[in-house]
């Protein structure tokens, strides 16, 4: 009898034409392979600090290893890129940033849509910046710096991680409001910059604080300023710029983590799911906090709310870029 009513039941969900494709067979018991979490920007930067946090937690969760593959290059648009063309099965992931948002303003060929050709997953977290420059480096304080970046102009070098990449963003902004301009040195990410700061190859550039904390506390490089409108509670002595003259100076790098569009529902909920665990995971906040940043609220954390900020930041970048005259290569 039992047997009878199972087949019963199959006969009526094909009738009802709901086909288990091969992409929802595939997706049930997922995940049942290792994920990757590609990061277009180099190991050792803010971005790569964000994604393997968050990374670790989500493959406890999920039960499986999470990969990250370091793709940095073109202000993080052939990281998007391979994610945008990766099978869309839920084991390629991105973790990127504001650069997301900008990169449709900056690189006329871009070889992927922002918008249409990723699934939200969700928000992570907005990391403030820093100004910092090289230990022995003149100027001693902002107030300072900011009077020596006018003397000087192109003879200053500032870093930053391709057109488009946050550092970038914020050396525009900084160079826009003081009046400046200053010679760029571009890497594939703030990781391998903050290696030549050490050395002193450069004089300055804005870093995220999760690529900068441990530095300027360490007095390896000198911070000047952040670039939030409150003081930080992890660089208290830092002023911001806002109050060093500067009215109203605010970025941050908010992260959010991305699939290629259509990945099937079963594993969209896990890793929404998962990656809202990480969020509040005490280990991911208290080396969030740490550095400076901390993770979104959980409003703010889902993928409707990252859909819908991402548009509003693409809209929001497109006059600024265009009215800055940059474009990417
Ligand atoms: C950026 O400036 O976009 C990031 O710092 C890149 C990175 O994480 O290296």
């Amino acid at each position: 009898m039992k047997a009878t009513r199972n087949l019963t039941a199959l006969a009526a969900v094909v009738a009802a034409g709901i086909a288990i494709g091969p992409a929802e067979t595939a997706a049930q018991g997922y995940p049942n392979k290792a994920i990757t979490i590609v990061v277009p920007a180099a190991a050792g930067g803010p971005t790569d600090t964000v994604a393997r946090l968050i990374g670790e937690s989500m493959g406890k969760t999920l039960g499986q290893q999470i990969v990250i593959e370091n793709l940095g290059g073109a202000g993080g648009t052939v990281g998007m890129a391979r994610v945008a063309r990766a099978p869309a099965d839920g084991y390629t992931l991105a973790v990127w940033h504001i650069g997301q948002a900008t990169a449709p303003s900056l690189y006329d060929n871009l070889r992927y849509n922002a918008i249409d050709d990723f699934d939200s997953i969700g928000r992570i977290t907005d990391v403030p910046m820093t100004i910092v420059g090289k230990a022995n480096l003149e100027p001693k304080d902002i107030a300072e710096l900011l009077i020596w970046v006018k003397q000087k102009q192109k003879d200053v070098t500032y870093a930053h991680a391709g057109i488009g990449s946050a550092a970038h963003l914020c050396g525009l902004l900084f160079m826009s409001a003081t009046k400046v301009e200053m010679t760029a040195v571009s890497y594939r990410g703030t990781g391998p910059a903050m290696t030549d700061l050490l050395g002193g190859q450069f004089d300055m550039m804005c870093d995220q604080t999760t690529g900068t904390t441990t530095q300027i506390n360490e007095g390896k490089i000198k911070g000047y300023a952040a670039t939030t409108l409150k003081r930080l509670k992890v660089l208290p002595q830092l002023p911001t710029l806002d109050e060093s003259g500067i009215k109203g100076f605010e970025v941050s790098a908010w992260h959010a983590m991305w699939a290629p569009k259509g990945i099937p529902a079963e594993a969209s909920q896990k890793l929404v799911a998962a990656l809202q665990t990480a969020l509040k995971d005490p280990k991911v906040v208290e080396r969030f906090a740490s550095l400076g940043t901390e993770p979104v609220p959980p409003d703010l954390a889902t993928p409707a709310a990252l859909s819908a900020q991402l548009k509003a930041e693409v809209a929001k970048w497109s006059p600024v870029i265009k009215a800055a005259g940059v474009k990417g290569n």
